[in-house]
């Protein structure tokens, strides 16, 4: 009689999804609880902590469809600002071992970004995001490398991080430099936890390197060869993961580049889709409706038409990954240049950089 229940409880929830089609169950549920809907993921928030002046520190429960994530992996946020559902992508700072399942990210308020300074000023305890599956290929191999150099400046920590804590739960036996890059002792993100981290994990060097004082600090300036030999002596026949500014990325890139160890780096690597769009056949006109800007379509995407037409809509990656250019398309049709499909639809979310425009279209920004 017990085996028949899940059948049954499963059979009712289809026949509840049947009938509650077309918004299925998941948006009623939403609205007793959005920790409750199945078919995507939510988080709600259980704890914020403050590092530093311009960071916040999320912990936060996932919802049941959460099937968790590998070290080095980044997830999708959205939140629901003015009315507009925005998204960006964060890394995960905990071990991938967690055994309360929850999630911590951490995240810096950027001066020019509408979600982080958001997040940073508006979460508490209790408040609900929208959450994707984990995502990225930023990872560790399963069969973990004797020695590893973990390097990262600024708000960049999280995902060695979260690699460093993994290594630690395993009691990696091998050698472990985390060298880590901040303006000065205070701007350390989880400067406590490193030091627990090293006095548990006998293998575990952590290297601090500010930029702005000497003081407290392992190592003073940018990255150099002076700092990796003394950081990690052993670097190449280390595995070395990055993550950080761009000139903190571009110096090492070009130090391991030199030494032909460019194989051996390891950074989060977003490839450019091959965009496909045609200019020639271009036609209709594009009008950005808050500011008034009208032109004809070149038949670029969206992203490059409005910066050609002088606006400066938000944006990061220019590949389809971080959302952050997202707008509502008010009326139109936009091909996705990606995957190749054109969408129609009233008053869509669409992301500037790979939507090219077919024929008129308006955008609420
Ligand atoms: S999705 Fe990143 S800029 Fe468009």
């Amino acid at each position: 009689m017990t085996s028949l229940l899940p059948r049954r409880a499963r059979r009712l929830a289809a026949l509840a999804e049947a009938l509650l089609t077309p918004h299925g169950a998941d948006r009623y549920l939403e609205l007793i609880n959005p920790m409750l809907v199945r078919g995507e993921i939510r988080g709600e928030v259980t704890d914020v902590r403050r590092q530093t002046g311009d960071t916040v520190t999320l912990t936060m429960r996932p919802s049941r469809a959460w099937r968790g994530f590998t070290a080095g992996q980044y997830v999708r946020v959205s939140v629901d600002i003015d009315g507009v559902r925005r998204t960006r992508c964060y890394s995960p700072a905990g071990s991938q071992h967690r055994t309360d399942g929850l999630l911590e990210l951490t995240i810096k308020a950027d001066p020019q970004g509408l979600v982080s300074r958001h997040l940073n000023r508006n979460t508490v305890p209790g408040t609900v995001f929208g959450l994707s599956q984990p995502d990225g290929g930023f990872t560790m191999p399963e069969r973990r490398p004797e020695r590893v150099l973990l390097v990262s400046g600024g708000s960049g920590i999280t995902p060695v991080l979260s690699m460093l804590r993994t290594l630690v739960d395993e009691g990696h036996p091998g050698e472990i430099t985390f060298l880590h890059y901040a303006n000065d002792a205070q701007d350390v993100l989880y400067r406590a936890e490193l030091a627990g981290l090293a006095e548990r994990h006998p293998g575990l060097r952590v290297v601090l390197a500010y930029t702005a004082t000497d003081a407290g600090a392992d190592l003073r300036g940018f990255f150099s060869a002076e700092h990796l030999a003394h950081a990690a002596p052993w670097y190449r026949e280390a595995q070395t993961y990055l993550c950080g500014p761009k000139p903190l990325m571009d110096s090492v890139r070009e130090l391991f580049g030199a030494e032909g160890l460019s194989e051996r780096l390891h950074t989060e690597e977003f490839t450019p889709p091959a965009l496909t769009f045609d200019a020639a056949d271009a036609t209709g006109q594009i009008r950005f409706a808050h500011s008034g800007k009208e032109f004809a379509n070149s038949g670029k995407p969206l992203l490059a038409q409005a910066e050609d037409a002088g606006l400066r809509p938000e944006h990061g990656c220019r590949m389809g990954i971080c959302f952050s250019c997202t707008k509502v398309k008010t009326s139109g049709r936009v091909r996705n240049a990606k995957s190749g499909e054109v969408s129609g639809e009233e008053n869509e979310e669409i992301q500037l950089c790979i939507s090219v425009p077919v024929g008129d279209v308006e955008i609420a920004g």
